[in-house]
């Protein structure tokens, strides 16, 4: 007889929250787990990764290619990977991206977990599954959806975070919280980034709390059909904006949620664009921007999330609830002009 199991869209994952480092050591066997972090983390953090395998990719975005990859599974034969392996990426979204690709093919698939060490990889990158590298200019174009074993959160990390990786973070924080959580949004009118710098357990239940948020958005739709959307909010034009006008993630999106809160008073009778400013001015992140409607538009023709000539778009009704509407191109682009 042969018996045959296949379970889907079940797998399970363990988070550590508020965790240490050395903790890895009462989870994994060093002899057939292979670290991959960049090389800013392995510099900066060197101490962390003696007695383990680890292989150390070149940082930053442009490095998340098929060639970085290719190099990790090089390395991985060379080490004698076989499939009991763990892979675990230690970094940013670049290498928890990258790392959960690599786990997803090689050998079809062997397990894996994530260390993330910016705010960014904490509340956003390294939760929900997706997995993917880019190809040239195209972000993200391949990939996997797969969830990590487990999660381990060490915010001891983030000393060394340069403040423009703190930006991008909170920016994601501040979308998270305009979408489903107004009890969020509060507290975060209630403090700083400073105070967030030094206040070790406040910063530790803030990324729990926004791990919660985003798990729970992942879990109710795990393969983005509907409610994972809402994640997109600020991004529509975010993206678009991004790379043409040389902003960061954040920043980019940052003026993409104070662009959606004013399109959302015109069309929803939002009341609150302002806080929304104001929170995002208080955490070092801009709001207004002039862009060039016409570029603009010409990007948002690629948009992933266009359906034939519509936007989905991603607005607010009140503050900590986000809605899903379809806007026509030709509608965005007047509405743009008028902001
Ligand atoms: N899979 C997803 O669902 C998802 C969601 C959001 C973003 N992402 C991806 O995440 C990536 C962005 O992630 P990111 O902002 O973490 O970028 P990143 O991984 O490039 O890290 C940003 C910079 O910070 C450095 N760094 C990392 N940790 C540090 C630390 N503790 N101290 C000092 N420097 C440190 C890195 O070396 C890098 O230079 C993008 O590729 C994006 O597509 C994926
Ligand atoms: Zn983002």
């Amino acid at each position: 007889m042969l018996h045959q199991a296949v379970q889907f869209n079940q797998q399970h994952t363990d988070f550590y929250f508020d965790a240490s480092f050395w903790q890895l050591k009462e989870m994994l066997q060093p002899a057939s787990t292979f670290i991959i972090t960049d090389a800013n983390i392995y510099s900066l953090h060197a101490g962390y990764f003696k007695g383990w395998k680890t292989i150390i990719i070149p940082a930053g975005e442009a490095h998340k290619s098929l060639d970085t990859a290719q190099y990790i599974i090089d390395q991985l034969i060379q080490l004698k990977a076989d499939r009991t392996a763990t892979l675990v990426g230690v970094g940013g979204g670049v290498v928890t991206d990258i790392t959960g690709f690599v786990a997803a093919i090689y050998m079809r698939g062997i397990a894996f977990g994530f260390v993330p060490t910016t705010l960014l990889a904490m509340v956003d990158a390294s939760i929900g599954g997706k997995n993917g590298i880019d190809i040239g200019l195209y972000k993200n174009l391949m990939g996997t959806i797969r969830q990590p074993s487990f999660l381990l959160y060490d915010t001891h990390f983030l000393k060394t975070l340069p403040e423009a990786e703190w930006q991008n973070g909170f920016a994601e924080i501040i979308k998270h919280a305009c979408i489903k959580n107004a009890t969020m949004f509060r507290q975060l009118e209630g403090t700083s980034p400073g105070i967030l710098k030094k206040n070790k357990q406040q910063l530790n239940e803030l990324v729990q709390k926004n791990v919660q948020l985003k798990m729970s958005v992942v879990k109710a739709d795990e393969f983005e059909k509907g409610e994972r959307k809402l994640l997109n909010l600020g991004h529509t034009l975010g993206h678009a904006i991004e790379n043409e006008y040389g902003f960061s993630h954040g920043q980019a999106v940052a003026i993409g949620i104070h662009y959606a809160a004013i399109l959302s008073q015109q069309i929803l009778g939002f009341k609150n664009p302002e806080r929304i400013s104001v929170l995002l001015t208080q955490y070092g992140l801009p709001t207004h921007f002039v862009f060039n409607t016409h570029k603009v538009m010409n990007m948002l023709q690629m948009d992933k999330k266009r359906q034939q000539n519509e936007v989905h778009y991603i607005l607010l009704e009140k503050i900590g609830k986000g809605v899903i509407l379809p806007i026509p191109l030709k509608d965005l682009e007047k509405l743009y002009k008028i902001i």
